[in-house]
Formats: structure tokens, sequence, C-alpha cells
């Protein structure tokens, strides 16, 4: 039998302060959306672009090498978080964009079977909506995010973003265990 796992614990969420050229990468995905309009069905229920977007603009390369190496800080910074390993890398399994208008909203869903899953804030209105996190049927968490902020959370943590009423516009990837040191 399996059974669930009740337990509140919360699992760990990474909140970075990441200073990327926001307007150059605004700029990007804005680019990208007009090349791409129709974007990707899934339960973001706003414009996305394909999964696979690292594999078909390499305009993104210099903004996703800054966010992994702002992962490696998170692991530089807690060690024990991360089995004291001296060296982890990643493949990056997805990578998109998103930009959120008045009304817009995802989904509750998760990221499993990946290690990681993160969402870097190029732009978040005052009043954009936060992304909410459930540990368990009773425990929950919103973050509000501010533009220049990373958000890192395991990839089988749930989460959703409720209505949001400003505009938000975001890059978010996957991301797997491809090697670790010792
Ligand atoms: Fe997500």
């Amino acid at each position: 039998m399996i059974r669930k796992n009740i337990s509140n614990a919360p699992q760990i969420i990474y909140e970075v302060d990441l200073n990327l050229d926001n307007q150059k990468l605004i700029e990007t995905i804005e680019e990208h959306r007009k090349l791409y309009p129709q974007g990707e069905v899934s339960n973001v229920h706003a414009w996305m672009s394909s999964y696979k977007t690292h594999r078909i603009n390499n305009n993104f390369d210099p903004f996703i090498e800054k966010i992994l190496q702002a992962v490696d800080n998170v692991r530089e910074s807690n060690p024990d978080n991360f089995c004291n390993l001296s060296k982890i890398t990643y493949n990056v399994t997805d990578f998109w964009a998103l930009i959120y208008d008045n009304g817009d909203y995802t989904d509750e869903h998760n990221h499993f079977p990946c290690t990681w899953a993160l969402a870097y804030y190029a732009y978040a209105d005052k009043d954009s909506s936060p992304i909410k996190f459930f540990f368990n049927k009773y425990k929950s968490l919103r973050i509000k995010p501010r533009s220049g902020m990373l958000l890192l959370w395991p990839g089988s943590l749930s989460h959703s973003v409720p209505h949001t009423r400003g505009k938000r516009i975001a890059v978010s990837a996957n991301l797997m265990v491809r090697e670790f040191g010792k």
C-alpha cells in the first residue's frame, strides 16, 4: 500500500534577487511572441511560448546562463540542503516565456519529475497576482513576484497562479540533474 505523505514540513523555495538586463529580456520575449503569437496550450491561461523555446531561439542563451549561475550560487550558499555536493550540473529540460495580462491565470500543477522548476520575473506590476505553492491540503504559501526576482522550487511542489490584474512578464525553466560531484 502506498500512503500519501501528510507531513506539513515545508519544501524549500529559494527567492533570489537577480540583476538581469530586464529591458533586453522583455524585448527578447516580445520579439519571440511576434514570431509565435499562438503560443503553447497548457495549464497556463496566458500567452506562453513553447516548452522548448531554448532550442528554437538562442537569444535567450545569455539569460539562461546567468540563471544557471544563480542556481549554482544557491547551492554554494546552502550546502546542507544540497548534500554538500561540490558540483551539480543540470540539463535545461524545458524553457519558456510567459506574458500574463489582466484576467490570466494558471491552474494548479507541478513539474515532476524535474529536479527544479524556476521562474524569473522580468516585470511584475504591483497588482500582479502571487504564485501560490501547496505543501499539502492545509498549508500553502503565496509569493508576490517582483521585477528581478528569481524563484527556485522542487519540481514536485504544486503551485498555481490566481487570476491576475497586473501584467507580469517572466521566463520559466525545468532543470534535471545531469552530473554531480562528491
Ligand atoms: Fe509551473
